[in-house]
Order: structure tokens, then sequence, then C-alpha cells
């Protein structure tokens, strides 16, 4: 078991090895503590806390790089900040909502750390998850970065040793993220995913600080997750009826779209207007399909003209329209707009939007959904995997309006 795992790690920590360059001043990490990776189109920074993303820049219709996700703007600071909202970082060993915070395993029930509602349940591992820990560099090149974890048995309340590796790589106007879970000792739940908070204006556009005039498309996301008031799912699978809010199949639509419709309230939790919701991917009828022919998620700004393609072959997408922002997180010094004071350089409410490739959320708690292959790993077990990319454009009417004729 032990060399079969060894074998499967170190089969891609090698390939980059040897690919390795100095980077930057021969550490890798510059005087805020963040390792740049870049290539054409694409230049990003990542720190070792959480293995999160804390700067993506990309080249609007105008020319102009924008800083596209939130974060901090430096490494040390991610400790320090009282409200942890999980930033860019890789929520784990199990990403989302525990119902009453505990699971079974082979008749065994576990119980898990309650961080969240006073106790209620856990959200993504509890108060020391996988984005609250200093992962380790372990190989950065120009255009790529691998950190690795590991969480050993008992922590957080989770059974058994896991070791992770986590594999961002740049490519021309891409973002790939390979993340792998080997569970060493004993059977336990995993789930991961990408926890980045997305504004395509970079905070910059004159007439709104908002991420509800950014369009989004599900392409297969006819079904939802039903949830009650604290966001536990209970069970049932939801249509997505067209043209009602949690429609985002039938077509692109504004996430600003339907807010003013009477549905909304309540739709991300007791009083919550917009959405934290876990849809579903459903591409079964295609047959065997290869992910990266067809992107899961589209979202795009009117304003920057930027767009993101999310490919992946998880089969699950959580969408958070950042309701719980209040003003009082910090944009970071590449963000917002400079010489106006008559807008505070802090996030609004709904000022972004949370998209999260993962499994069908809490499914460890729904056997009767029959995803335990996806959700539950043991030593001898194939490793946990999760695959995306994100891909940028330019939205071609945004790009047509910035410049008539093209360029
Ligand atoms: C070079 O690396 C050191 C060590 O981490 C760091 O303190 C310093 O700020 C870096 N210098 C530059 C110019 O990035
Ligand atoms: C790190 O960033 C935070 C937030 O922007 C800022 O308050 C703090 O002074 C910075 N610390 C250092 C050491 O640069
Ligand atoms: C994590 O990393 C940050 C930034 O590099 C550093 O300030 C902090 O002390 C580290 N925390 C631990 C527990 O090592
Ligand atoms: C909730 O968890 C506790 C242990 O923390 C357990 O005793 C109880 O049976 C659980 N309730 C449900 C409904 O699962
Ligand atoms: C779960 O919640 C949804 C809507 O909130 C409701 O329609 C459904 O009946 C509930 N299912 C169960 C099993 O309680
Ligand atoms: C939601 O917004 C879309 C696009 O504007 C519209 O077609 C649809 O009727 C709206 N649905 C509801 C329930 O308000
Ligand atoms: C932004 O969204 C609001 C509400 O959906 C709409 O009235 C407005 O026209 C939109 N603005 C742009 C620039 O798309
Ligand atoms: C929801 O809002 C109502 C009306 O404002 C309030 O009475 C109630 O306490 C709120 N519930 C929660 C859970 O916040
Ligand atoms: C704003 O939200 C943060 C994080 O949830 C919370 O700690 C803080 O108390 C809130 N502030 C206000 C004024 O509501
Ligand atoms: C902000 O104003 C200062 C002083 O007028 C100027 O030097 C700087 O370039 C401006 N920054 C931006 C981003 O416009
Ligand atoms: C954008 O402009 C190009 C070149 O002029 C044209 O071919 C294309 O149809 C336009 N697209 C849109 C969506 O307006």
């Amino acid at each position: 078991m032990l060399a079969r795992f060894a074998t499967l790690a170190a089969l891609p920590l090698l390939a980059l090895a040897q690919s390795s360059e100095p980077v930057g001043n021969g550490t890798g990490v510059d005087e805020n503590g963040k390792y740049e990776i870049s290539s054409e189109g694409i230049r990003a920074h990542f720190i070792p806390y959480g293995a999160s993303i804390s700067n993506l820049f990309i080249k609007d219709v105008h020319g102009e790089e924008r800083d596209v996700v939130l974060g901090f703007d430096n490494a040390s600071y991610y400790e320090v900040d009282k409200q942890h909202p999980h930033l860019g970082g890789v929520p784990g060993r199990y990403a989302n909502r525990i119902m009453n915070s505990t699971f079974e395993i082979d008749g065994e029930v576990f119980e898990v750390d309650a961080n969240e509602h006073g106790g209620l349940n856990t959200l993504h591992g509890g108060k020391n998850g996988w984005d609250w820990r200093n992962w380790t560099v372990v190989a950065h090149t120009a255009d790529s970065i691998t950190f690795s974890l590991m969480d050993p048995d008992g922590e957080m309340g989770f059974p058994g040793d896991v070791i992770s590796y986590v594999t961002y790589t740049l490519t021309p106007y891409d973002w790939h993220i390979y993340m792998s879970a080997f569970s060493l000792t004993h059977k336990t739940p995993i789930m991961l995913s990408s926890h980045t908070y997305w504004n395509l204006d970079g905070f910059q556009n004159p007439s709104t600080p908002l991420a509800l005039n950014h369009t989004l498309h599900l392409p297969y996301s006819g079904q939802r997750i039903a949830t009650d008031g604290i966001l536990i799912p209970n069970g049932t699978v939801l249509p997505n009826q067209k043209h009602s809010i949690n429609d985002f199949w039938s077509s692109p639509k504004q996430i600003g779209a339907n807010f003013t419709n009477p549905d909304m309230l309540g739709n991300c939790g007791t009083n919550c207007t917009g959405y934290d919701t876990c849809y579903l991917v459903n591409r079964a009828q295609n047959g065997p399909y290869d992910w990266r022919a067809a992107p899961v998620a589209t979202l795009s700004s009117p304003w920057s003209g930027i767009q993101v393609d999310v490919y992946t072959e998880q089969e699950a997408f959580q969408v958070y329209s950042c309701g719980g922002q209040n003003g009082t997180l910090t944009l970071k010094e590449t963000q917002g707009l400079f010489n106006d004071t008559s807008r505070p350089r802090t996030v609004q409410q709904n000022g972004c939007v949370v998209m999260e490739v993962e499994d069908w959320i809490d499914a460890i708690n729904q056997p009767e959904w029959q995803r335990e292959k996806r959700n539950i790993y043991g030593p001898g077990d194939a490793p946990y995997v999760l695959e995306a990319t994100y891909s940028f454009s330019l939205n071609q009417e945004a790009k047509n309006a910035s410049c008539p004729g093209g360029y």
C-alpha cells in the first residue's frame, strides 16, 4: 500500500521538480510572502495559507490588468484578520456543511468540530480546516506551484491520516487546478474545492462596486440541492424551473436579475436574499464525456468584458452571491477606485460571487444519493481527485462596444 501511494504521489512532483527554475530572487517568494506564477495573458499570486490564490491579474477590454479575486495584501495578514471568509483557499478535509457535525462510516459514528451556528453544524472542515493552515510549497516554477498538507488522524475529529497535493498551473489565459488527497489509514470523508471570490471588474467599475451585473450561465444545472434555514441539505433535489429565480441553465442571466422577486427572500437560508446554493451538474445524457470540452459555468462582466469559463469533472457547483459581506472586509491595494473617496475601499454586500466546484454537499449524510465512492476514501482506494480549468477570454459584445470593429 505504502509503495503504491509513494509512486502515485511522486509522479507529478518529479515532473515538476525537473522543470523547476529559480523564480524572482531565488526564494520564489516576494516581500508580501506571495509566490507569483504567470503565462500569456494571466498572472497570479499564491500563498501557503490555505494553498490560497491571493491575486489573479487578467487584462480587460481596455487593456488594463484587473485583479479579479478577493484576498489580502500580504500572506501574514490572513492569520491576523478576525473574519476569515475562506479567501481563495482550499476548504478541507470536507468542504461545505456537515449536518449535526456527525457522520457514520461502517456503523461507526464520528463527531467533528461544530464551528458554525453556535455548534449546530460543521463548515469547511471545522475551525482548523485546511484553509486555516499553512501548506508546504513543494515545487514552484515560472508557471506552476504545488502545495502539500499532512492532515493527521483525529484532527477536527476526522478519522485517519490524509495527505494532499494541490497543483496550480497557468497556461495562456487559463488557470488549471489539480487537487489530490490520499487516505492512508482509515476510511474518511474527503471533499475539496477552490473557494475563490470573484469580482471580474476588480471593484473598479465606476458605476457599481457589486457583482450583481455579472452574467452567469450554468448550462447543466437544471436541479439544485434543497437546504434548510442554515443551509444544511435535507435530502431533496429540487427542479430549477425555467424562468424561476434559480434558473441559470435555460439561458445566461445577471446574478441580480431576480433580486426584487419575493421568492428570493430565504433562497440562501433564513432571511437571506440571494444565492448560496448547490447546483447539480447533469451531464449523464452526454455519455462518456470529456470535461475539458464544455464549461459547467460561465461568468462574465459587461463592464470589464472579462469572461471566465469553468471546466471541471466535479458534479456539483456552489454559487454564493456574497450576501454575508457587510463592508468590513478591506480591498487589496490592487483593487478598487484609487482616487475616488466617495466609495469605501471595502467589499459591499453582493460585491462578489463565489463559485465552488465540488461534489454533492453533505452526501456523507444522504446515503440514498449513493455517492459514497466520491465522498468516502480509505487506504486501498484510488485517491480523491479534483480537476478544474478556469479559462479567461474577453466577452465579444463588450469587446466590440469598447473597440468597434474589433482589434
Ligand atoms: C526575496 O526573498 C526573501 C526571503 O523570503 C524576502 O524576504 C524578500 O523580500 C525577497 N525580495 C524580493 C525583492 O522579493
Ligand atoms: C498586511 O496587509 C494588511 C491588510 O492590507 C495591512 O493592514 C498590514 O499592515 C500589512 N502588513 C504588512 C507587514 O505589510
Ligand atoms: C503562516 O504563514 C504566515 C505568512 O507566511 C506567517 O506569518 C505565519 O506565522 C505562519 N503561521 C504558522 C502557524 O506557521
Ligand atoms: C447529532 O449528534 C449527536 C452527537 O454529537 C448525536 O448524539 C445525535 O444523535 C445526532 N443527531 C442526529 C439527528 O443525527
Ligand atoms: C426539503 O426542503 C424543500 C424546500 O425547502 C422541500 O420542498 C422538501 O419537501 C424538503 N424535503 C424534506 C425531505 O423535508
Ligand atoms: C428572473 O430574471 C430573468 C431575466 O431577467 C427573467 O426572465 C425571469 O422572468 C425572472 N424570474 C423571476 C421569477 O423573477
Ligand atoms: C445592472 O443590473 C441592474 C439590475 O439588474 C440593471 O437595471 C442595470 O441596467 C444593469 N447595468 C448594466 C450596466 O448592465
Ligand atoms: C428573520 O427576520 C424576522 C423579521 O425581521 C425576524 O423576526 C427573525 O428573528 C429573523 N430570523 C433569523 C433567524 O434571523
Ligand atoms: C460584518 O461581518 C463580519 C463577518 O461575518 C462580522 O464579524 C461583523 O460583526 C459584521 N459587522 C457588522 C457591522 O455587521
Ligand atoms: C491617483 O492620484 C494621484 C495623484 O493625483 C496620481 O499620481 C495617481 O496616478 C492616481 N492613481 C490612479 C490609479 O489614477
Ligand atoms: C463583434 O465584432 C466582430 C468584428 O467586427 C463581428 O464579427 C462580431 O459579429 C461582433 N460580435 C458581437 C457579439 O457583436
